[in-house]
């Protein structure tokens, strides 16, 4: 199960709520986030995240060796064994914000995606949608990363292109009004999620 949205979206702490309510049935539950997750996943968050001059494409290209790393020594696995995982991001992270974002070929996200994740993809993604504006304003500015600092333009193109993955493939995405009350959006997702287990 993965959560999308831009930054400030309220996304991770839904995913936290998700995991807590799983954990409470006694289903077995790990959360991961991207970039991060594994030893080298570590080094390239804190690069990605470091505000380093890089190119677009080498930006891509970290994230999906991140991601590569994530989903073979930890997503498959814990799978395998019969878990549930609850991704903070996944590839959609990267289509909306290396491809609409950065305006990278979306034909090569796709090949890329599809290559660090062995063809795995989620039993659903939830989105949480809300104006640029407001998403800037609760991180207070944001932590001043590459991506928080990034001009509203940016982030306007991110909204957008999550709208548009969820419009083309409406069965496994549930997009949610971010703006929502956070218990509100958590009873939402719990109740599809039971649909799904
Ligand atoms: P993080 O602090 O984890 O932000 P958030 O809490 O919003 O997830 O930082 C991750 C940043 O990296 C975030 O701004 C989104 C960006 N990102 C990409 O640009 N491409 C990707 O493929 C992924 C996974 C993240």
């Amino acid at each position: 199960i993965v959560f999308e949205g831009g930054d400030g979206s309220g996304k991770s702490t839904q995913a936290r709520s998700l995991f807590r309510r799983l954990r409470r049935r006694g289903i077995k539950v790990l959360r991961t986030r991207e970039p991060g997750g594994t030893p080298l996943g570590q080094s390239l968050r804190v690069l990605l995240k470091s505000g380093e001059p890089m190119t677009p494409v080498s930006e891509l290209l970290l994230f999906e060796a991140a991601r590569a790393q994530l989903v073979q020594h930890v997503i498959r696995p814990f799978l395998e064994q019969g878990g549930v995982v609850i991704a903070d991001r996944f590839t959609s992270s990267t289509m909306a914000y290396q491809g609409y974002g950065r305006g990278l070929d979306r034909g090569l996200i796709e090949s890329l995606n599809r290559e660090a994740t062995g063809g795995l993809e989620p039993d659903l993604t939830v989105l949480l949608d809300l104006p640029v504006e407001t998403a800037l304003a609760r991180k207070g500015g944001g932590n001043g990363d590459t991506f928080d600092a990034a001009p509203v333009d940016f982030h306007r193109k991110i909204r957008r292109g999550y709208s548009a993955l969820a419009a083309s493939n409406p069965g496994g995405w549930l997009v949610l009004d971010g703006q929502r009350p956070p218990e509100e959006l958590g009873r939402e997702i719990w109740n599809k999620v039971q649909t799904i287990l």
